[in-house]
């Protein structure tokens, strides 16, 4: 048995307890194979948003909603992935000598976030496996954790801490979903859910479907790469055995928290959410970024206009 690290005394103030999970686990240990060949040696997790990683722009969301640990899953060779979160002193102080005050807090931000460890996961044997890698790094009093898939960017803000309010309400797992139209559902695991008429953002899940057929999905709500888990869910993740791919699916340890009469919700998100995890969705978050930015936007939106009209 690994020891259990104790949990830093006094972190948390007593008076206003956080009601998300102390740890923000990030699982950062696939292939990426839809991302080859960048992804044969730059971790997709590092592929910027305009200029930032995607795992920065997620660490940003978790620290927002009260998480005070990042906790990366990580494979050997993807070293590069924490190391974006350690200070890189030789920089800084180059930057400080020369003046760029700007490029300095941009450089600063991913280590100042939250108290960052990593774990190794050898082989990329599934998200399920990915988040059972976790459980020998959590304190003792840690009865849940939230999980934020690198590759998902779930905006505005606010969804996770309305899942931490969820859990303290119903108890158990809390999971993300987002409304999908009909006809693009087959592309996602959905869910099967029982609507609360008290509160109708959010709902009991019966059950999961994965990429169901149009006419079979049992709703139009989508798993988001969002997840307050009950400690419960290591005992699922060792009770499941490898799925869909040969992986150990951490879909398939929710629907045996269900089995087990665990209460698992779904809050529904209310707002924009970008796949990072292959190149189409990916180059939609960029552009929708670069929009809004005021250094890069009014020249991509003059160029995107001009560049449009010549399809017509
Ligand atoms: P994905 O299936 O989207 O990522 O997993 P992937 O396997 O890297 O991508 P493809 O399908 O080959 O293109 C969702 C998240 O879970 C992590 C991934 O790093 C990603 O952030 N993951 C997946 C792990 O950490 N370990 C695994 O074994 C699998």
């Amino acid at each position: 048995m690994p020891d259990t690290p104790a949990r830093p005394a006094g972190r948390r103030s007593a008076e206003v307890a956080p009601p998300i999970p102390y740890t923000a686990v990030v699982p950062a240990a696939g292939l990426g194979t839809r991302f080859l060949p960048a992804t044969k040696t730059v971790p997709k997790e590092l592929l910027p948003v305009v200029d930032t990683p995607g795992i920065e722009l997620v660490a940003e969301e978790a620290k927002s909603a009260g998480a005070e640990r990042l906790l990366i899953v990580t494979s050997p060779g993807k070293d590069g992935v924490v190391a974006h979160f350690v200070e890189d002193l030789v920089l800084e102080h180059t930057l400080a000598s020369r003046g760029k005050e700007a490029m300095l807090a941009k450089v600063r931000n991913a280590p100042s976030l939250l108290e960052v460890a990593s774990v190794i996961q050898d082989k990329p044997l599934g998200l399920g496996h990915a988040v059972g890698c976790v459980e020998g790094e959590l304190a003792d009093d840690e009865d849940a954790i939230a999980v934020l898939l690198p590759d998902d960017l779930v905006l505005p803000g606010g969804t996770l801490g309305r899942m931490a309010a969820a859990r303290a309400r119903y108890g158990g797992s809390v999971l993300c979903a987002i409304e999908v139209p009909g006809d693009e559902i087959s592309a996602y695991g959905v869910f099967d859910v029982e609507d609360d008429p008290e509160n109708p953002n959010v709902k009991r899940v019966r059950g999961m479907v994965e990429k169901p057929h149009p006419s079979l999905a049992p709703s139009n709500l989508a798993a988001a790469g969002r997840y307050i888990l009950d400690r419960k869910v290591f005992d699922a993740l060792r009770a499941i055995k490898p799925g869909a791919g040969g992986e150990l699916q951490l879909t398939d340890a929710i629907a045996l928290l269900i089995e087990w009469g665990e209460p698992v919700h779904v809050v529904i998100h209310e707002g924009t959410r970008h796949d990072l995890g292959n190149p189409g969705g990916y180059l939609k978050a960029a552009v929708d970024f670069a929009l809004d930015r005021d250094d890069y936007g009014p020249e991509l939106r003059a160029w995107l206009t001009r560049r449009l009209a010549q399809d017509h």
